[in-house]
């Protein structure tokens, strides 16, 4: 859902998976989290808030809430116990390949890539944001990249060095929501200069996006994603 430098201690990263609004953060131990982006009071969004340390400070009513989650400190009523409700939804949360994944269902390892991880250098390419269904985009990128193809999944695609392109690569897929998704990749043993390499990558992307939308109608608008409810 982020690149690992995405997310640095003291922001509060916004990110979406299948349509769900997560709030991404760093603890100053480097631990990274995902929670629904939603407070547990009134349902303002958390990412509107403070990080201040170890703890998310939401902006409406000032509450605290400690990196599980757990609601520690009401400022309107500091000499009261906390309610155990107020407890933001945690998700499953952890960082590799330069990269912060989460699972909404339940903890879960990484998910099969069709890869492995060489030793050596690797680098994250910037996101590209795409109007269309991940599987649609998976297809383009197949037919439009250079090399032979190392792997597939359902949401991932590994091309071997090719000319032109003369080093491993790695896409992933970041479905935000129906129809929309989000093109991640990592390259691995950079040959180039990562500003160069990130420049070229860019541009391709950019390229491959462009196609894709080119003709589609504009997405419908999105559904709420919470029904308010009523707090005493
Ligand atoms: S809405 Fe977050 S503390 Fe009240």
């Amino acid at each position: 859902v982020a690149g690992a430098d995405e997310v640095p201690v003291g922001h509060l990263f916004h990110g979406r998976l299948l349509g769900r609004e997560l709030a991404v953060w760093r603890d100053p131990g480097g631990g990274v989290h995902a929670w629904d982006n939603r407070c547990p009071h009134r349902g303002v969004r958390l990412t509107a808030g403070t990080h201040c340390g170890g703890r998310i400070r939401c902006r409406y009513h000032a509450m605290e809430f400690d990196r599980d989650g757990a609601c520690v400190h009401v400022p309107a009523h500091p000499g009261l116990p906390v309610p155990s409700r107020l407890r933001a939804t945690a998700h499953a949360c952890a960082e590799a390949f330069g990269l912060v994944w989460v699972s909404l269902v339940e903890p879960q390892d990484l998910p099969g890539l069709p890869v492995e991880r060489p030793a050596g250098p690797l680098l994250a390419l910037r996101p590209m944001p795409v109007r269309a269904p991940a599987d649609r985009v998976l297809d383009a990128l197949a037919g439009a990249h250079a090399g032979r193809v190392l792997g597939r999944t359902d949401l991932s695609l590994a091309f071997e060095p090719a000319a032109g392109c003369p080093e491993a690569v790695l896409f992933l897929l970041q479905p935000a929501d129906r129809d929309r998704c989000i093109i991640r990749g990592v390259c691995f043993a950079p040959q180039q200069d990562s500003a160069l390499l990130l420049r070229r990558y860019n541009l391709r992307l950019r390229t491959l996006r462009d196609s894709l939308e080119a003709g589609a109608h504009a997405p419908a608008p999105e559904e709420p994603l919470w029904a308010v409810e009523a707090v005493p």
